[in-house]
């Protein structure tokens, strides 16, 4: 029934491809999605992909998610680092919620080391690229309940 994963990807990563790709890679954010439906069907999970520059956009996707998804994939992107309301529309989940960022984001400016939503998140993966993402997506398949 329930077993779709949501995967949001948070401002600026629907540049990615020309943005500082030696941060964040050379691939596009829709080759990155591609990998997913690809991994997703072999592992046979449904998923679906949202990507938003609006932290209100996305705090509301995470406030539908309850009644349609069983686990979220989130690369908050900036709002990492500032964004209590997407922090409290997370404590709302009652579902694996698992925080993706393509860089490394302690080996990086101080800013960025901190995220408001690690602690709220089941877990981390930070620094793997667009390894990360299909990494997360085993996590969440892990541990969505039956
Ligand atoms: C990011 C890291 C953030 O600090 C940055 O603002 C991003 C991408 C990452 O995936 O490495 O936009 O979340």
């Amino acid at each position: 029934m329930k077993k779709k994963i949501l995967i949001i990807h948070g401002p600026n990563l629907n540049m990615l491809g020309k943005r500082e790709p030696e941060t964040y890679g050379s691939d596009t954010l829709e080759e990155i999605d591609r990998a997913l439906f690809s991994r997703a069907q072999q592992m046979g999970v449904d998923i679906e992909t949202f990507q938003s520059n609006h932290e209100g956009e996305i705090v509301e996707k995470i406030q539908s998610a309850s009644r349609i998804y069983a686990a979220l994939i989130i690369n908050p992107a900036a709002y990492t680092h500032t964004s209590i309301a997407i922090r409290d529309a997370i404590l709302l989940l009652d579902m694996p919620v698992i925080e993706v960022h393509l860089s490394n984001i302690y080996k990086r400016e101080a800013f960025r080391q901190r995220s408001l939503i690690a602690d709220v998140a089941t877990g981390q993966i930070s620094g793997f690229g667009r390894l990360g993402y299909v990494l997360a997506l085993e996590a969440a398949a892990g541990l969505i309940k039956p």
